[in-house]
């Protein structure tokens, strides 16, 4: 079997350079970057040419390929791929709103993707762990709406900003000040702000229109209730939710707590028990890095039907909420030898 990644180099790529070697242990790698260079990952060095190496006539053709490059690389690598034969799995936002393209997440809607399918989108990695946490709720209570707040860690903007973050940080906290004014007041590092790339006339960042459109292509409710409020908090790694969600019938809580916590009605959710979020915080998914961790279920008391709960997702965004979900995609097609891997 032969894998390729492009982008290879970048945060994701690395993560799926990992993963491959438990789902596909013994499959032949073809690493792409922006040029060629040597990538050092866990002690191996590796081979990264560059991709624009595939636009040649005689560009090799293989059997996967897992895309983490930004849009508009996508676009340029994507359709070059899939003639070439592979079957693509694509990390970006470029094909997610193509209905002729599914957008899968592994354990809610993975089944769609069969042998007819050349090209699958990877959801955003807020989508991800929030409709892991809400499809298995949806069966048991239906649901009704959504309201989500997210709370991004820096990675999400890839390893330039990643580094850079981490380099502020720790000039910044070195200063000891304790109103925290060494930080720049619109930088990453010992500060929260808004998402706010892409905002347009709605007044919604590109963000939250993605998490808003996704969440309900998912789940294939075209008129699903859905508005998010997405911010990037001082943190390398897990993205943090928290979500006020109505359902259609009442919901019983220890219900909910024996589906979330069965992992055939939940797969790639762990529960942990209790309001108070014992366990749940940015680092414990960090720990965590290929489940959803789901907790913090309580009543909101507004709604006086009980149809309405306040919960707390968090996914590590570099894995569970980026490459484990494509790579756990791609297990539909060809089986992963490491069963966390796989999807149903
Ligand atoms: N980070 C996350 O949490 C996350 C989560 C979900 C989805 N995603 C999506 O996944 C994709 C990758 O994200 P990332 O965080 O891994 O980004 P990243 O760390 O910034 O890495 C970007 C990758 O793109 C490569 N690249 C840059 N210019 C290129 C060119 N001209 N031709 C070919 N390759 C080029 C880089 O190679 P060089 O090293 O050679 O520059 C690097 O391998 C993005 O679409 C992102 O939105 C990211």
């Amino acid at each position: 079997m032969r894998i390729c990644i492009l982008g290879a180099t970048g945060l994701v790529g690395r993560e799926t350079i990992t993963l491959i070697a438990r789902a596909w242990p013994g499959a032949t790698l073809a690493l792409f970057a922006s040029r060629d260079q040597e990538l050092t990952l866990d002690g191996k060095s590796y081979e990264v040419l560059g991709a624009s190496r595939l636009e040649a006539q005689d560009a090799p053709r293989g059997d996967l390929a897992f895309v983490a490059l930004d849009d508009d690389h996508s676009k340029r690598y994507v359709p070059r791929l899939v003639e070439l034969g592979y079957r693509v799995i694509d990390k970006s936002n470029t094909y997610r709103a193509d209905p002729k393209v599914p957008l899968v997440v592994a354990g809610v809607n993975s089944s769609i993707v069969d042998d007819s399918v050349r090209l699958v989108a990877n959801p955003n990695c807020t989508t991800i762990p929030l409709m892991l946490a809400l499809s298995p709720l949806r069966r048991e209570f239906g649901l009704s709406a959504v309201t989500v707040s997210t709370y991004q860690a820096v990675s999400g903007a890839g390893i330039a900003a990643l580094d850079s973050f981490l380099a502020d940080a720790r000039d910044g906290f070195q200063a000891l000040d304790r109103l925290g004014l060494p930080f720049k007041p619109s930088g990453y590092a010992g500060n929260t702000v808004p998402h706010n790339g892409g905002t347009d006339e709605s007044g919604f960042s590109s963000e939250e229109r993605k998490l808003i459109f996704e969440s309900r292509k998912i789940l294939s409710m075209p008129e699903l209730g859905v508005s998010a409020q997405c911010c990037r908090v001082g943190v390398a790694v897990g993205h943090y939710e928290n979500a006020w969600v109505t359902f259609d019938r009442p919901v019983d809580l220890e219900r909910v707590a024996g589906i979330l916590g069965d992992p055939a009605k939940s797969p790639f959710v762990k529960h942990l028990p209790g309001a108070a979020g014992e366990g749940l915080s940015a680092l414990h998914c960090v720990q965590d890095r290929d489940l959803a961790l789901v907790g913090r279920i309580r009543p909101d008391h507004r709604d006086r039907d009980r149809k309405s709960v306040c919960l707390t997702v968090v996914g590590d965004n570099l894995r569970l909420g980026a490459a484990t979900n494509a790579v756990r995609a791609a297990t539909r097609w060809f089986p992963s030898a490491d069963r966390d891997l796989q999807a149903p």
